[in-house]
């Protein structure tokens, strides 16, 4: 099972839309996938339309108790439509709701707040991974984390496979990236073995921009081939489908579907080995 956490100590610069993107594409895929919602502020939760269900714990909760709990017994289908089988049987498209897409969540809660301070207890950094470890569904799950490197981000890089940074070509965010690089392998060294590639994204690239075609270049320099070779570019419609709480590969238009092949390959970069990926960049 791929745990993919998409983290940035920078706020505001696409972690959810990128988790929501990569969810969108995977699902599109028939790849079955639980996306966790670490994030107090929940926003992965309201963008994939989910629903509150009395008997399904939060994430907060269950973090609380993580050898008491069956993951399973607390994951919900996303609310995402899905216009070919919804039209036939009104599911939703989920597997969890009989279709062939399993798009599951673990929803956000605030309570997630509790565990942001800063530690390096293993009690406290194992209690994602020991929820996970119940799982057996999933071929992938997808750990949205929130704007900072305390103990909420640091739960779930211990947990995962792969860690994934989302960036914005702008200076502070290239810079502060660079910075959470060391920190991510700082941590990875002692606390996060099972981490085995670490990987930038560029996100709301202008490519018309020449300060963002700077910035990309600079990324290019700093990171290696750990940047990976798709950038997401600023789309106007991203707000309107999200507030719809729709997957791209669902919206109608070309912006939309052009925006769903670029998830696609960077679901695909995710999959393959870092060598080589920054001599194929597209946006
Ligand atoms: N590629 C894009 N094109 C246009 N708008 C975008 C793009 N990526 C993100 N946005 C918008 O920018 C805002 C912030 O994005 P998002 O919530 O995904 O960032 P975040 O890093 O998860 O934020 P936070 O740190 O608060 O969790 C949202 O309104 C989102 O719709
Ligand atoms: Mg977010």
């Amino acid at each position: 099972m791929q745990i993919i956490s998409i983290s940035s100590l920078k706020g505001g610069v696409g972690k959810t839309s990128v988790s929501l993107g990569l969810a969108s594409a995977a699902r599109e895929q028939g790849i079955p996938t639980l996306v966790v919602d670490m994030d107090p502020h929940a926003d992965a939760t309201t963008g994939l339309g989910v629903k509150r269900d009395e008997n399904a714990d939060d994430i907060g909760t269950l973090l609380d108790r993580p050898k008491r709990v069956e993951l399973a017994d607390h994951v919900v289908a996303s609310g995402w439509p899905d216009p070919l089988s919804s039209a036939s049987d009104g599911s939703g498209g989920s597997a969890s709701s009989g279709g062939t897409k399993v798009l599951d969540v673990v929803r956000g809660s605030s309570r997630t707040a509790l565990y942001e301070r800063p530690t390096t207890r293993q009690r406290e950094l194992r209690r994602l991974s020991l929820l996970l470890d119940s799982v057996t569904k999933y071929a992938l799950v997808l750990v949205d984390c929130p704007p900072a490197l305390n103990g909420v981000t640091r739960m779930a890089w211990a947990a995962s496979t792969d860690v994934l940074l989302v960036a914005e070509p702008s200076l502070f965010s290239v810079a502060g990236t660079e910075r959470t690089l060391r920190a991510l392998d700082l941590f990875r060294q002692e606390y996060a073995q099972g981490v085995r590639s670490t990987g930038v994204v560029a996100n709301r690239v202008r490519p018309a921009s020449t300060e963002h075609q700077f910035r990309l270049g600079e990324m290019e320099r700093m990171y290696g081939d750990r940047l990976l070779p798709v950038a997401i570019p600023e789309q106007s419609n991203w707000q309107q489908i999200q507030g719809a709480a729709w997957p791209v590969h669902a919206w109608p238009g070309e912006t939309a579907a052009q925006s769903a092949a670029l998830f696609d390959e960077l679901l695909a970069a995710l999959h393959r080995p870092l060598q080589g990926r920054r001599s194929q960049r597209r946006h």
